[in-house]
């Protein structure tokens, strides 16, 4: 059984995509701080799967620590970086918590890496690395703009980071980044979703606590934009979609598939939509009100970008298959699970 070191591991997109590896035979190491997770995620994945991974309390920015770690569990087959900040509002305020806690636990990764024999990184980057796009839809190829804050800034940084790594070690490494488009829904039990500390920074859980009656209204940030409805286009995308790449990403390297020691791939579906349509969907499929007012621009908001996941379809072998009714309803699911739990 392969054996897979999942940082982030207690986390939204961490915990969606532990469930995958367990469903998939990977025995799997969590390492979380718990910064912006809660414990309690592992009674869900244990729901879920019947089995409950191994977890560590651990700041990956504590180079002994984790080196301890990973003398305590031997053979690590294979690491799953998720664990970072990423709220971009914060990062512009703390720049400096942001790169300490982004980059320099990248670094002691891959510092650790060779020492520990690992050889297979997975790295979560964002489709933030593009900025705006001059073509839509983006591809892999497309050049990268100058980051619009802090956390952006050490998504590119962590990904030449990676590229000069294996550049001078090619034969101890072998990583795949993946560039996130956008993120949301919950497992289909909702014994799992997106969990976040105070006030919601995304879109989604704001949408959710808005209609549970936990937040009043939701802002729009601005309907004055170049496209059909005025307000911003992402590509969102359901979590468990994006949970199963990692498990392909993971899979592709130890069985030798890769055509490169450093493969890039985007994951998204294709497909942009607004923030008003997500709205107007989300309302129509869970039959529920989302009160909210159009209010001015968000500070460092992209107008729109979606993606072409063609490389990702073709070549990796992967493809998001959730409707987007289907990813808002889990995402209601879980709002009304959480309810439950806190009653
Ligand atoms: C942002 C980052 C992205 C990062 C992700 C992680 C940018 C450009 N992108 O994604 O790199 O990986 O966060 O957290 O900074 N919206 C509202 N009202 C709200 C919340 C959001 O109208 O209360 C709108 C936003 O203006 C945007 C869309 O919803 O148009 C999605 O926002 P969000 O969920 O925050 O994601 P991004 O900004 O795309």
């Amino acid at each position: 059984m392969s054996k897979v070191l999942v940082t982030g591991g207690t986390g939204y997109i961490g915990s969606h995509t532990v469930v995958e590896l367990i469903n998939e035979g990977f025995e799997v190491v969590i390492v979380d701080n718990l910064s912006n997770s809660n414990v309690e995620v592992l009674n869900g994945i244990e729901k879920i799967t019947g089995v409950r991974p191994v977890f560590e309390n651990i700041d990956c920015v504590d180079y002994v620590a984790m080196d301890n770690m990973m003398d305590k569990y031997g053979e690590i087959d294979a690491i799953i970086h998720f664990a970072a900040s990423k709220a971009v509002g914060e990062s512009v305020e703390k720049p400096l918590l942001y790169y300490r806690n982004n980059l320099v636990s990248l670094i002691n990764l891959l510092q650790l890496m060779p020492v520990h024999k690992i050889k297979n990184f997975v790295f979560s980057s964002s489709c933030t690395v593009y900025g705006q796009p001059d073509i839509l839809p983006v591809t892999e190829n497309a050049p990268i703009k100058p980051a619009l804050s802090p956390y952006g800034n050490t998504k590119q940084i962590g990904e030449e980071i990676i590229r000069d790594t294996i550049y001078a070690n090619p034969t101890n490494y072998q990583s795949i980044i993946l560039r996130y488009f956008n993120p949301i829904g919950a497992h289909a039990s909702a014994e799992i979703g997106e969990l976040p500390n105070g006030v919601p920074n995304n879109l989604l859980p704001f949408v959710t606590q808005t209609a549970i009656g936990i937040r009043k209204q939701l802002q729009v940030f601005g309907n004055d934009y170049d496209t059909p409805d005025g307000s911003c286009i992402r590509d969102y995308i359901h979590v468990v979609d994006l949970a199963k790449a990692h498990v392909v990403a993971v899979k592709r390297m130890l069985t030798g598939k890769s055509k490169d020691s450093l493969e890039i791939f985007n994951l998204g579906t294709g497909r942009g939509l607004s923030v008003l349509e997500i709205i107007k969907t989300f309302e129509e499929v869970n039959q529920v009100k989302v009160p909210y007012k159009i209010v001015s621009r968000r500070e460092g908001d992209i107008e729109k970008v979606w993606a072409d996941p063609t490389f990702a379809n073709e070549v990796l072998g992967w493809k998001a298959v959730e409707t987007v009714e289907e990813t808002l309803r889990s995402a209601w699911a879980w709002e009304l699970n959480l309810a439950k739990l806190r009653n």
